[in-house]
């Protein structure tokens, strides 16, 4: 498990470096770091446990951010459309974009990382919409690791985003627009149109 102590930040030329691809069988010390990670987002997905390890919960952790320069992160989903609310943690190693959208999006509320603590709302990195993706799934309970190809759509697609750009050393705050400036054509993520369907069906009681 890391801890905040842990994260290193903004500033550290490390996380501007790109990682080197990790071997495969896992060595034992990459394993270790996989394993941390993938917990890091167990503990991230629980408000209680988030408090007792006194972490800053996050939805994806790369390896650069704990300063292991390789090419490894672990990402969470929760499927909101269950109505459990189901948590899916991916814990990638050695990932590829092999296809990516036209169609680009953004988060309204911009994007936040374990390594940045600064505020940077109000600027917003654009994304694809869609991506396709493939790499090695490391699991924690079988401590298996199986190849594996996913299409991610939207949010997650938007978290393996940034954490991918972590393994290539870019961080979100150097791709930051002004939501003003970018092309008219480019929409936000989650533009809810709650307002609307309010009115639509208030003018049908009117009818
Ligand atoms: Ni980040």
């Amino acid at each position: 498990m890391y801890y905040s102590k842990d994260i290193i930040k903004e500033g550290n030329k490390d996380l501007e470096t790109k990682c080197s691809p990790v071997k495969l069988p896992l060595s034992k010390e990459d394993e270790d770091c996989i394993r941390g990670l993938a917990e890091y987002m167990v503990v991230s997905g629980n408000e209680e446990l988030t408090k007792q390890c006194n972490i800053r919960p996050g939805v994806g952790i790369a390896a650069p951010q704990v300063d292991v320069l390789k090419r490894m992160f672990a990402m969470s989903c929760v499927d909101f459309l269950d109505e459990n609310q189901t948590q899916y943690i991916f814990n990638w190693i050695n990932p590829r974009i092999i296809a990516a959208s036209k169609e680009m999006t953004y988060l309204p509320d911009g994007e936040g990382c374990l390594s940045v603590d600064r505020d940077t709302k109000g600027l917003v990195t654009p994304r694809h919409v869609k991506i396709k993706v493939d790499g090695w799934i490391y699991n924690y309970g079988t401590r298996r690791v199986t190849k594996k190809t996913m299409t991610l759509i939207g949010y997650p697609a938007i978290v393996f985003q940034h954490e991918y750009d972590h393994l290539d050393g870019i961080m979100y705050t150097s791709k930051m627009y002004d939501p003003k400036d970018l092309d008219k054509d480019i929409f936000p993520l989650y533009t809810y149109e709650e307002d609307n369907d309010e009115e639509a069906s208030s003018n049908e009681e009117n009818k």
